[in-house]
């Protein structure tokens, strides 16, 4: 069971570096919202919600944290969409979507990792 659970967090965080990656790679390239970014978002959404479930584990979860990155992932979504819809428009995503997206990424990851 611990194993298994351990797999599940190995691809929650496939999700989180396919969705941070796709968003650095842009960020040094052309600032687009791409399909990988979706990608990664769903692969971290299942997978963090698989983990949400308290099995395979010897401590408590803190359920406030994962309210919040629930919430803050829901974030990322809509602005990914709003990103694709500026860029199927207008051929540009704006700054104030394109930023976002990376920072509440990290958001995510450091609550993740610094807030037990
Ligand atoms: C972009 C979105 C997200 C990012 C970048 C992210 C990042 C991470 C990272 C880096 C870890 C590993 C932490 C560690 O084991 O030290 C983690 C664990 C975890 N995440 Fe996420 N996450 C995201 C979304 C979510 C969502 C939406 C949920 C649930 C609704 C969730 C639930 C969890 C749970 C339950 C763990 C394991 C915590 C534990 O076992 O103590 N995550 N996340």
């Amino acid at each position: 069971m611990e194993i298994l659970r351990s797999i599940v967090v190995l691809v929650h965080l496939v999700g989180f570096a396919t969705l941070f990656g796709a968003w650095m790679v842009e960020l040094v390239g052309q600032r687009r919202v791409t399909r990988i970014m979706h990608w990664g978002l769903g692969i971290a959404l299942v997978a963090g919600l698989a983990l949400s479930a308290p099995w395979g584990l010897d401590h408590d979860l803190n359920y406030a944290k994962i309210g919040i990155k629930l919430v803050v992932l829901v974030l990322i979504g809509g602005l990914l969409g709003a990103g694709a819809g500026r860029l199927r428009k207008s051929g540009s995503v704006p700054a104030g979507i394109f930023w976002p997206i990376g920072i509440l990424t990290l958001l995510n990851a450091g609550l993740a990792v610094i807030w037990r």
